[in-house]
């Protein structure tokens, strides 16, 4: 007998690749579909006024739903069968309570930020982080008179007691959001240690920072925040889960009160997940895994070559930490593997590194990462230009730095392209 809802046979747990294919669809309600179809609608008929009326009430959180009732789908910026189904099952992956989806990586970092500060708030961030979440951070949101505090990833926990003593003088600290490891550097940060570091902080309303990460570069398959102490795991969809560049989507996971706080902002400033994007999302997450494997297996590869090459100076890639490095011990006990995306400098600076990139012949220079294929990029000049020029070099990002997100092709043809690039500067 099947069930939708499924997530053990017997004693035995399902893992989460084996539930993307079934979990939280029922194809009786689709005329028997082995996929769940399109649900392209922007709005849902009631049965009646008055199951109308009772959606919205559920919807708007003024009633709470009554055990065993569905709360029913009123309109597409609220809810639809295939978002609900592709958040079910994103929850899986972090064993998270809920989860809920948004048009793109941003706008899970906005919604969030919004939904959980006020003004006069401070959000304290571990740099570097993506570009377009630094210039929210310090541009945008400080029109709303949210304070934003970074520091270096490269200092970890202790970096964030810092910046939590020179919060204190400013106001109460609503969120920490990090990217760990981070973009582009892969620089590693202790969550728990985060974590207890947080639930030691006073503030006037008693409420504790909430941490949340953007598992965007290694989860789901080789970092779970929340079972490290995380209250929020967030996700540029873009990338790994969408996996082949061909969407833009994000997430955020985590309990179901925070997330409903989050999901009543995202339903009215408008930052939903459209259905055909969602179905997409859905249909990518049947190969998350694989791919992501795979892809990994070949920036192995990759980073052994680079390795050798005399041109190479230095290479940031969790994978060849050794045991004395502080991060190392961090690296063993989060990450379960290191993804495909990583960064390493060349001998030189803009003018050697923009030489290797227009000589790629297969890779292609375009920014983002998680894709099916091989992109390269120069961090200084593109994704992370918005960081003034003299921070830059503080945090990682030097002009000699190319990011490559390495794809699933045969590894032994990147290496070959990059082999040529690179003597494009000898
Ligand atoms: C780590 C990380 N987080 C968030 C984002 C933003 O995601 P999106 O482009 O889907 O808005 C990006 C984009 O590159 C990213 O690399």
């Amino acid at each position: 007998m099947n069930n939708y809802n499924k997530k053990h046979i017997g004693e035995h747990a399902l893992a989460p690749e084996s539930m993307m294919l079934h979990y939280g669809y029922d194809p009786k309600l689709s005329q028997g579909a082995v996929k769940c179809p399109q649900f392209q609608t922007s709005t849902f008929v009631f049965d009646s006024a008055a199951h109308g009326k009772d959606f919205f009430n559920y919807a708007s959180g003024r009633v709470e739903v009554p055990e065993g009732v569905e709360p029913g789908l009123i309109y597409s910026r609220f809810n639809n069968p295939v978002l609900e189904i592709l958040e079910g099952r994103m929850a899986l992956w972090d064993d998270a309570e809920d989860c809920l989806v948004t048009g793109s990586g941003m706008a899970a970092i906005s919604t969030t930020i919004l939904a959980l500060s006020k003004p006069g708030d401070v959000v304290i961030y571990a740099e570097p982080i993506y570009g377009g979440t630094d210039t929210l951070l310090n541009s945008i949101m400080s029109q709303y008179h949210l304070q934003a505090v970074g520091f270096n990833s490269s200092e970890g926990d202790k970096g964030l007691a810092i910046a939590i003593a020179k919060a204190a003088s400013l106001g109460p600290i609503s969120v920490v959001l990090m990217e760990t490891p981070d973009n582009p550097t892969n620089q590693m940060i202790d969550i728990a240690a985060c974590k207890v570091l947080l639930d030691a902080v006073e503030q006037p309303d008693s409420n504790k920072p909430i941490l949340a990460v953007d598992n965007t570069m290694y989860g789901p398959i080789f970092q779970q925040p929340l079972s490290l102490g995380a209250d929020l795991c967030i996700y540029s969809l873009t990338k790994y889960v969408g996996g082949h560049s061909d969407i833009l989507g994000g997430s955020c996971s985590g309990d179901k009160a925070l997330i409903n706080k989050i999901r009543a902002f995202r339903n009215i400033l408008g930052t939903n997940m459209d259905a055909h994007t969602a179905w997409l999302v859905m249909r990518s997450l049947e190969t998350l895994k694989i791919r992501m494997l795979a892809s990994a297996e070949g920036a192995e590869q990759v980073v052994d070559y680079l390795q050798q090459h005399p041109l190479v100076e230095k290479i940031y890639y969790p994978g060849l930490l050794r045991e004395g490095d502080p991060q190392y011990a961090t690296f063993k006990k989060q990450c379960s593997g290191c993804s495909s995306t990583f960064s390493f400098t060349i001998k030189g600076g803009e003018q050697e590194a923009f030489k290797v990139l227009d000589a790629m012949q297969m890779a292609m220079l375009a920014v983002s990462l998680g894709g099916t294929e091989t992109l390269v990029q120069h961090p200084a000049s593109m994704t992370h230009s918005s960081v003034p020029e003299a921070h830059r070099a503080e945090i990682g990002i030097t002009d000699n730095l190319i990011r490559i997100s390495v794809g699933i092709e045969n590894p032994a043809d990147i290496i070959a392209d990059l082999a040529q690039a690179l003597d494009a500067i000898q």
